[in-house]
């Protein structure tokens, strides 16, 4: 597929179908991962599939707090947001915090080697790691794209992040920088528009 095909198909995803993936499409999807841009070449990166669905219901049942679409609203009261788009997004998104992650055909764990304290950098450079990994991350989703395959991510919070490393025993030295669910999409999954953007409000020439 056309690169620019599979970057405009690309789009957040949260309803998925029963459809498997077949593990040599996975494969080569996380492969895509690993051609992206790394900050020391090295591409310290591991990927935790989670397909056993009794250990995703443990795992998930610790970690996520179901939120109903009333309190969803309530969130997004609180937030103060007003864009109506953004509004719309998470009054969909939230609730579906869950489900999708239960459901997806693919549930992944990127690991990235981080040396230095995540949460203390020093510098710009110190969030090489972390940035590197999302490089890799977008990769994955581009290319799950040119094969039908959508999902979305989702940040871990704190004791998320905390009790998720314990649970898939991961090394001290890698963090996880979010969950990533792919999928074939249900037949009525929401694709949310996104913000439209004039490109020549957005590029500034020689200076800003
Ligand atoms: C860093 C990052 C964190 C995100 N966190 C969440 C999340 O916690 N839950 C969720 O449902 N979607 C999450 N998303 C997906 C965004 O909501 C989505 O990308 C955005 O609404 C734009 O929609 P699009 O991907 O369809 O273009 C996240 C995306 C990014 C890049």
């Amino acid at each position: 597929m056309d690169v620019y095909k599979a970057i405009n198909s690309r789009k957040t995803i949260r309803d998925f179908s029963h459809r498997e993936i077949k593990p040599a499409t996975l494969n080569k999807i996380i492969l895509a991962g690993f051609k992206a841009p790394s900050n020391n070449h090295l591409r310290e990166w591991h990927f935790i599939l989670l397909q056993d669905r009794i250990q995703r219901k443990a795992l998930l049942g610790r970690i996520i707090h179901p939120v109903d679409r009333q309190g969803a609203i309530t969130i997004v009261n609180r937030w103060g947001l007003t864009d109506e788009k953004q509004c719309t997004t998470y009054i969909e998104a939230i609730p579906k915090q869950y489900n999708m992650l239960y459901t997806a055909g693919a549930l992944i764990y990127p690991c990235y080697l981080q040396p230095t304290p995540l949460l203390k950098p020093r510098s710009l450079s110190e969030m090489n790691p972390l940035v590197s990994i999302w490089c890799c991350i977008e990769n994955i989703l581009v290319a799950a794209a040119a094969e039908g395959i959508f999902g979305v991510t989702r940040i871990l919070f704190e004791d998320e992040r905390r009790i998720l490393k314990k649970i898939l025993k991961i090394p001290t030295k890698y963090e996880v920088p979010c969950h990533l669910a792919l999928g074939y999409p249900a037949s009525d999954a929401k694709r949310l528009p996104q913000v439209e953007i004039d490109i020549n409000e957005r590029i500034h020439m020689n200076s800003w």
